[in-house]
């Protein structure tokens, strides 16, 4: 559930209550109060955009007050891992400064709340609301509701099968022939058309949901490739795994049910991985990384020559593909050292018996000198675009 509405005067929880979810007001208003000796004491009112409720699921406590809904009210519902997997994922220090934070409150509010009813005697008290007026505040809250309903509306979308693979060809350099695909992800949404990978990775990233969503874009990868191709030979097809993948087995077992729900011949299948898929533990990358060799499929380093582009890396981990980023190939053929270095590395990875992918091939210029340094592959829109599922029959025609 994301949205719950609740109606005047309803109690949204009590205090003392176990909590599993924290909520962000997004109409109406909410009232956070006590009882102490019978008074009934109003410690905040809160507005559109802001949070409560979120102090029990930060520091796996009970509710430190009540929360009433004043006039109709409609609030977005954080799941408690929702938000503990964003401090986690933060530096270290966010979460302990954030659960001393709830300790030294929750001790001045029980001070408070405890001397409160003898001092004002008997009836209704309001401890006035700092945050009422202020701009940064609500502006906060404006952008938490926004990450919160980009968020389910990612989930939606993966569940409602919005998550398709396009298809860009990567062709032999030294005839033009095509040789395989790369299966890339697109959101087909039902009110923002369609969503290109750098409008979703991110978030998707964040929230955890990233696994999920290359696996439907590898299955569906592979449905559609076997349906398509009926005669002739079966053109390779490369997918990626983001980092979050390569930090246990998961991924493995994804990949087997994925092979053997849609029949794909493991021998054409590549997966790309980036170099950020490494360093976070290597060792368990490098265990993961055998475990999907063993079932027959062959590994492509991405977008080399960005980020760390380590040698260290290229000889202790089992590739077979070296794919090298396109900012590094549009500068072959111009005077310089990027020039010598590409040079190199294409050299060295047919050293290390390592297929060599050219990624951006923009313009015809770049093709001779890469065929001259013994580049198999090539990718990019000089040879096509990707291209949707009903124009992949076409292309495996030509
Ligand atoms: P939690 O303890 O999970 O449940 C009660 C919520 O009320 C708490 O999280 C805060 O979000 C909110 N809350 C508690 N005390 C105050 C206060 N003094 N002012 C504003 N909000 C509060
Ligand atoms: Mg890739």
């Amino acid at each position: 559930m994301i949205r719950k509405t609740y109606l005047p005067g309803a109690t949204i929880f009590f205090e003392g209550q176990p909590a599993d979810c924290a909520y962000i007001v997004e109409r109406g208003q909410v009232e956070i109060c006590a009882v102490r000796e019978r008074t009934h004491i109003t410690l905040a009112t809160l507005g559109r955009g802001e949070i409560f409720g979120e102090m029990a699921v930060l520091d796996d406590g009970v509710r430190s007050a009540q929360a009433r809904a004043v006039e109709e009210t409609e609030v977005l519902i954080i799941r408690s891992e929702q938000l503990r997997r964003r401090i986690m994922e933060a530096e270290p220090i966010v979460g302990q400064v954030l659960s001393s934070l709830i300790k030294r409150f929750r001790q001045a509010q029980t001070g408070l709340l405890n001397d409160l009813p003898t001092r004002m005697g008997s009836g209704h008290v309001v401890v006035p609301n700092i945050a009422d007026n202020d701009d940064d505040i609500l502006g906060a809250g404006g952008a938490a509701l926004d990450w919160l309903r980009r968020e389910y509306d990612l989930e939606r979308g993966l569940n409602a099968g919005e998550f398709i693979p396009f298809f860009q060809p990567i062709v032999t350099i030294a005839d033009g022939a095509l040789a395989g695909f790369e299966a890339l992800a697109r959101w087909r949404h039902p009110e923002r058309n369609l969503i290109p990978p750098s409008d979703f990775i991110d978030l998707g990233e964040r929230c955890g949901l990233i696994r999920r969503i290359d696996l439907a874009i590898i299955a569906g990868a592979c449905r559609i490739l076997r349906q398509s191709v009926t005669d002739g030979e079966t053109p390779f097809l490369s997918v990626n795994l983001s980092a979050q993948h390569f930090t246990d087995f998961g991924v493995v077992d994804s990949l087997a049910r994925i092979l053997g729900d849609t029949g794909f011949d493991p021998a054409h299948l590549k997966v790309e991985l980036t170099e950020t898929a490494l360093v976070q533990d290597p060792r368990k990358a490098h265990e993961v990384l055998t475990h999907i060799k063993a079932l027959g499929i062959t590994i492509a380093l991405d977008d080399f020559g960005t980020g760390y582009s380590s040698l260290s890396y290229l000889h202790s981990f089992p590739f077979d593909v070296l794919k090298i980023d396109q900012s590094f190939v549009r500068q072959l053929g111009k005077p310089g050292r990027t020039h010598d270095i590409v040079e190199t590395i294409i050299t060295l990875a047919n050293r290390m018996g390592m297929v060599v992918v050219a990624e951006g091939i923009e313009t015809p210029d770049l093709i001779p000198p890469l065929h001259r340094l013994g580049c198999t592959f090539g990718q990019g829109y000089h040879y096509s675009r990707p291209v949707p599922e009903c124009d992949l029959a076409a292309l495996l025609r030509s």
